[in-house]
């Protein structure tokens, strides 16, 4: 039996996936490591902590299934996108990674729009200049720590640093690129006009693949540090929500990739660089070689629920608060909630955006605010839905779910109805590595295309379909829809209050 691993190295922890021929997942590990805020709006994490988790999670399966380094055919890599890694010319870090829920670039998105001009950065990258992406993060180096910015001779994201300890080789994919905003969307690489005009050295930036394509051999050094055989080849793979969207299924139009973290992201593929012209979805390259994606990103989707637990019951288990919910109308008896609790991202693009619930009255009991946590955060997710039922071409025909929050057969339920479509959830313990082991079964030539390798790998559990509640949130969706236009002033005076 030959065996692929798909590596994630996301914002808490790095994870391998270790996968056979026939799709069979024989071995997960994970390694954990947390992130720092050094300073209000910043999110930071050293690069080092990838590489040892990846070591051990690498060593992990290796030894968990008893499978020989020489019998895993090729890697791919994932992981979180848009974090900033700066080396020298020795390829040594430079200072730790700005991460990708880093909002401290507020003033360099501006620089950026004024620089290149609203419409047209987001006619050439699909994308308008937010604080979480990677080019404002390089402009906030230069213009804050010149002596830094001055030693810079290589920009990677955070997988590609891992693929940089693995094959010694700089090299970037083209899903995580074109989350850099720095790309050319429809010619998915670099934009010399994008880098002109922000006086940005294309030296700095690496050589782009897409997801299949060997990027690079594993070295001896690592091999001994791993377990695995020098000569093993790396795979480009994909940013977590491109690799994540090929791990649902959702490679042709139409599919829905829906995930429930902590964040909350609608995803779909399109068959052209498609773009969202007021820039409120992101529009990025797919970790599929030609094709490219829709997607709109929640900050706090289970997160909220999470929220919720931790300071109105704590203790509890999510599975038990969410199954009481099911005692509770549709509507949660008048009782709304927005789930801005870190600001949002989709379809309002303000870290100074706030939570709430409105309608509160002495009736309510934790059971209604729980309830009303879970539409609320369906209701954003439909706001992303919504943009993106009206930017593609193609007819949405179902949601494939993934994530935490879709054990719930209750927020499954409310989702399905919320959204007015059949929701499936994905038998996937992983998304995120299962799709960049996906990708590196195909640069093994096991598969043809990411079409092929899913139809093969997908395992899909049996669909939740809207009932006699949808009416009711269509109701109910409006009025959450005019909250936000409505208390943004109060919301960015609130946040002025608080301690940093
Ligand atoms: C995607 C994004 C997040 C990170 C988290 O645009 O910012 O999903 O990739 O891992």
């Amino acid at each position: 039996m030959s065996y692929v691993i798909g590596i994630d190295s996301s914002t808490t922890a790095t994870k391998a996936q270790l996968v056979d021929e026939v799709g069979k997942v024989v071995a997960v590990a994970s390694s954990g490591y947390s992130y720092d805020t050094p300073q209000p709006l910043w999110s930071e994490q050293d690069p080092e902590l990838w590489w040892q988790a990846t070591k051990e999670a690498i060593a992990a399966v290796l030894a968990d299934s008893g499978v020989p380094g020489s019998a895993v055919k090729a890697i791919g890599l994932t992981g979180q996108m848009h974090g900033l890694v700066l080396l020298d010319e020795h390829g040594e870090v430079l200072r730790p990674s700005i991460l990708w829920n880093d909002q401290r670039t507020a003033a360099e998105c501006n620089e950026i729009r004024e620089r290149i001009g609203k419409h047209r950065l987001i006619r050439i990258t699909g994308n308008d200049a937010l604080t979480g992406f990677t080019a404002p993060k390089i402009l906030w180096v230069r213009n804050n720590e010149p002596a830094v910015f001055a030693r810079a001779a290589h920009v990677l994201l955070p997988k590609d640093y891992v693929r940089y300890r693995l094959t010694a080789e700089y090299a970037l994919d083209r899903a995580g690129g074109a989350g850099t905003i720095l790309f050319d969307l429809a010619a998915r690489t670099w934009s010399e006009d994008i880098l002109n005009a922000l006086d940005l050295d294309p030296g700095l930036f690496p050589p782009t693949f897409e997801g299949h394509e060997t990027t690079g051999l594993v070295t001896a050094a690592a091999a001994a540090a791993t377990g695995l055989v020098a000569g093993t080849p790396v795979v480009a793979g994909a940013g977590d929500q491109g690799a994540n969207g090929i791990a649902v299924g959702a490679i042709d139009p139409g599919v829905v990739g829906l995930s429930l973290g902590t964040s909350g992201v609608v995803f779909t593929a399109t068959s052209e660089p498609a773009i969202e012209p007021a820039g409120r979805l992101h529009a990025f390259c797919h970790g599929v070689a030609g094709r490219w994606h829709f997607m709109g990103v929640m900050l706090s989707a289970a997160g909220s629920f999470r929220w919720f637990r931790d300071a109105l019951a704590p203790g509890n288990d999510f599975a038990a608060l969410a199954r009481a919910t099911g005692q509770i109308a549709a509507g949660s008896d008048g009782l709304l909630f927005l789930p801005y609790l870190t600001g949002e991202r989709t379809p309002h693009p303000d870290p100074l955006a706030r939570g709430g619930f409105i309608g509160l009255t002495v009736r309510h009991s934790r059971d209604h605010l729980a309830r009303a946590v879970l539409e609320g955060v369906s209701f954003g997710l439909r706001d992303s839905f919504e943009l993106i039922r009206n930017a593609g071409s193609a007819d949405l025909t179902e949601v494939r779910a993934s994530g935490g929050g879709t054990r719930s057969p209750e927020w499954r339920q409310i989702l399905a109805d919320v959204l007015n479509t059949d929701v499936r959830t994905v038998a996937t313990a992983e998304g995120a590595a299962q799709g960049a082991a996906l990708l590196a079964a195909i640069g093994a030539g096991w598969f043809t295309d990411a079409a092929a390798a899913s139809a093969e790998w997908l395992r899909l559990d049996p669909p939740t379909s809207p009932g006699s509640d949808a009416a009711i949130y269509d109701e109910l969706y409006t009025g959450y829809r005019t909250l936000y236009p409505a208390l943004q002033d109060t919301m960015h005076l609130l946040s002025s209050l608080e301690t940093p």
